[in-house]
């Protein structure tokens, strides 16, 4: 997978990328990721890259100019066309679902941008998806393009070292994740289930969609009364 970045703040993306899975898929060369400064494409002495909104009201808005040359830069940057992701509180909310299809596709190119928001041709004019982290307003797309990268990366095949975690995630099939246990089997008076110590792997199979049920209807009954609202 090639992932774009187009973003004024690229070096809020460097410790993320240069830790951990991130860095493991890159290094293995399963996806490969590219930052764009957007300010670079200014035409302003001062690098200028926002401007007073028309029609009055307070803060600046990004100007289409610079974020459509940097646009045009990046996509001569691969021959794949890609998915282009403007990150807005605007926009569908990001799921699970949201990162299963986003891991699917060979590109994607986000657009992250800062100040008070985009002038509306940007997102009409580069028909691009807008997809918000959730029902708050941060200071810009950056960490929001961040989580998306990696929950997305994080389920393409190889990118974890066991296959099998990502499938017992959290949300992978609806479910808040069964609580897990390590050594010791005691620890300050609490004991590990007798279940899972017990080595018989249909009854822990069982306990484990119980626990899963139970803890999703105690914490997140929204998420039962979505999957059934998907199934009929
Ligand atoms: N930019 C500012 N707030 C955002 C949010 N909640 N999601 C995505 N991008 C954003």
């Amino acid at each position: 997978m090639r992932i774009d970045i187009l973003t004024l703040f690229p070096q809020v993306f460097e410790s993320p990328l240069s830790c951990s899975i991130l860095k493991r898929a890159q290094d293995n060369g399963l996806i490969d990721i590219a930052l764009t400064d957007i300010r670079d494409f200014s035409t302003d002495t001062y690098r200028k890259v926002d401007d007073k909104p028309y029609g009055g009201g307070p803060g600046m808005v990004m100007m289409p100019g610079p974020v459509f040359d940097c646009f045009e830069h990046v996509c001569k940057l691969a021959t794949e066309k890609g998915r282009v992701i403007l990150l807005t509180p605007q926009g569908q909310k990001f799921d699970q679902a949201k990162a299963r299809e986003l891991s699917g596709l060979k590109r994607l190119i986000f657009i992250a941008g800062k100040y008070e928001g985009f002038d509306e041709r940007i997102r009409t004019g580069l028909g691009a998806e807008q997809i918000s982290i959730g029902d708050y307003v941060l200071s810009g797309g950056e960490l929001a393009a961040m989580v998306i990268i990696d929950a997305v990366v994080r389920l393409l095949t190889g990118a974890l070292g066991d296959e099998a975690s990502a499938k017992d995630d959290s949300f992978s099939e609806g479910l808040l994740e069964y609580p897990q246990y390590t050594r010791p089997e005691v620890f300050r008076g609490m004991k590990v289930p007798d279940i899972l110590l017990s080595g018989d792997h249909a009854k822990i199979a069982e306990w484990r969609r119980a626990q899963a049920l139970e803890r999703t209807k105690k914490w997140r009954p929204d998420l039962l009364k979505e999957n059934e609202e998907r199934k009929s």
